[in-house]
C-alpha cells in the first residue's frame, strides 16, 4: 500500500500518438483510447497511407463511426509525407481542420513506412510551407541503413535529419515522437518552444533486456525499440519533470498475435487498455503524481494550440490485471502488461 493519494483527479488526458488501424481491428481497439483519452492523433500507416486530406477525411469518419454510443473522443487526423506529397493540398487541410500534423516516416524505418520520405531534400517546398503556416511535423526519428545499429538509429537521425532540418526550418514545431533515447530528450529540451516530444508508457517501464528476458519476447519488440536502461531513467526523468516539451503519447499499436508470434515478427505493442494506469504508476514511483497532470493533460495541447479538455477522470489506487489476451475477429492481441496488475484504474463516472 502506498502512503500517497489514493485518488488523483485530472483533466481529461489526450493521446498525442495512437494506431486505430481500420476495419474490425479498429472496432476492436478504439473503445480502450475512447474510454480514457479526449482526443488523439492518429497516425497515418494504413496500407495504402493515408496521403491527402481527402483520405484523412474518409478515415476519420470511419473512425467516428466506430465510437462506441456516447463517447465523446475526438480523432485529431495526420497526413502522411511522401516525395510527392503537395504543400497546397495539405494546407488547405489543415486550414479546414481535418489535417492536425503531417506525419514523416523515413522510408523503410518501420511498419508500413515504405511509402516515406527517402530523402529530405525531396520535401524541403512541404517543409518551408508548414513552418510558415505553423503545421506540426512529426518525426519517427530512426535512420535506416545497415551501416547504424539498431540501437543508434535516434541518436544518428538526431545529428544527421533533425537537427540540419531544424537549422533550415528554425520555426518548424516538429515532435519528436516516441522518444527513447537520453540524447533525444537532451535535444528536446534544449531546443525551441517549437520542439516537443510524446513519450510512451512502455519506453517508460521496459529496458532493452524486456525483448530477451528468458528467450526472445515478440510483444516487447516495438520501433524505436527498447533502449538501455541509462535511457529508461533519463524518460522518466524527463516525463514526470513537468516540462512543457514532453507530453503523453503511448504509440499504442496493436497487431494480431500471429504477426508478432512469427520468425519475423512485426514492431508494435498495444498499450490502450492500460495505458493512463501504467503512466500513473511511473508518476507515482518517481513520487511525482503531482505533473501527471502537466504531461498527460496539458502540456500537448499547448503544443498544438488548442485547449485543455474541460472536463476530468479520476483514478483511483486499486490494482487490476491487464487482460491476458483480447479477442480481435479470428485472431488476438496480446496488450502490454498482459496479466500483470496496474496500480491504477479510471473510476467509472
Ligand atoms: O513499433 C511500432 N509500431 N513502431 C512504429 O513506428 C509503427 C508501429 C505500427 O504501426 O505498428
Ligand atoms: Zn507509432
Amino acid at each position: 500500500m502506498s502512503g500517497g493519494p489514493q485518488i488523483i483527479t485530472l483533466r481529461r488526458p489526450d493521446d498525442w500518438h495512437l494506431h486505430l488501424r481500420d476495419g474490425a481491428m479498429l472496432d476492436t481497439v478504439l473503445p480502450y483510447s475512447a474510454d480514457c483519452f479526449g482526443r488523439a492523433i492518429i497516425m497515418p500507416n494504413l496500407v495504402p497511407p493515408v496521403t491527402d486530406t481527402a483520405m484523412a477525411l474518409a478515415y476519420r469518419e470511419r473512425i467516428t463511426r466506430a465510437l462506441p454510443e456516447g463517447a465523446s473522443f475526438q480523432p485529431l487526423m495526420t497526413g502522411y509525407l511522401t516525395d510527392q506529397t503537395d504543400a497546397d493540398e495539405i494546407e488547405r487541410g489543415y486550414g479546414s481542420g481535418v489535417l492536425a500534423a503531417m506525419k514523416l516516416y523515413p522510408a523503410g524505418a518501420t511498419t508500413h513506412s515504405d511509402a516515406g520520405v527517402t530523402d529530405m531534400g525531396r520535401v524541403g517546398g512541404v517543409l518551408a510551407r508548414m513552418e510558415k503556416i505553423g503545421m506540426p511535423l512529426l518525426v519517427h526519428g530512426e535512420v535506416v541503413g545497415d551501416d547504424v545499429d539498431v540501437f543508434d538509429r535516434e541518436a544518428v537521425f538526431i545529428e544527421r535529419v533533425l537537427a540540419p532540418t531544424l537549422q533550415s526550418f528554425a520555426g518548424l514545431k516538429v515532435v519528436l515522437e516516441h522518444v527513447t533515447t537520453a540524447e533525444g530528450v537532451a535535444f528536446v529540451r534544449d531546443g525551441a518552444a517549437t520542439i516537443g516530444a510524446t513519450i510512451t508508457a512502455h519506453h517508460l517501464m521496459i529496458n532493452r533486456n524486456a525483448l530477451f528476458a528468458g528467450g526472445i519476447r515478440p510483444h516487447m519488440y516495438c520501433l524505436p525499440v527498447a533502449k538501455r536502461e541509462r535511457h529508461r531513467l533519463a524518460l522518466r526523468q524527463a516525463a514526470t519533470s513537468g516540462e512543457a516539451c514532453f507530453f503523453l503519447g503511448t504509440d499504442s499499436a496493436p497487431h494480431p498475435a500471429s504477426d508478432k508470434e512469427s520468425a519475423c515478427g512485426c514492431a508494435g505493442i498495444f498499450s490502450a487498455p492500460a495505458a493512463i494506469g501504467l503512466y500513473a504508476q511511473v508518476f507515482e514511483e518517481e513520487g511525482a503524481i503531482e505533473h501527471l497532470e502537466a504531461f498527460a493533460s496539458l502540456n500537448g495541447p499547448r503544443f498544438y494550440g488548442l485547449p485543455a479538455n474541460e472536463d476530468t477522470i479520476t483514478l483511483e489506487r486499486r490494482p487490476w490485471p491487464v487482460p491476458e489476451r483480447l479477442a480481435a475477429g479470428p485472431d488476438e492481441i496480446i496488450p502490454f502488461a498482459a496479466g500483470e496488475d496496474v496500480a491504477w484504474r479510471v473510476v467509472e463516472e
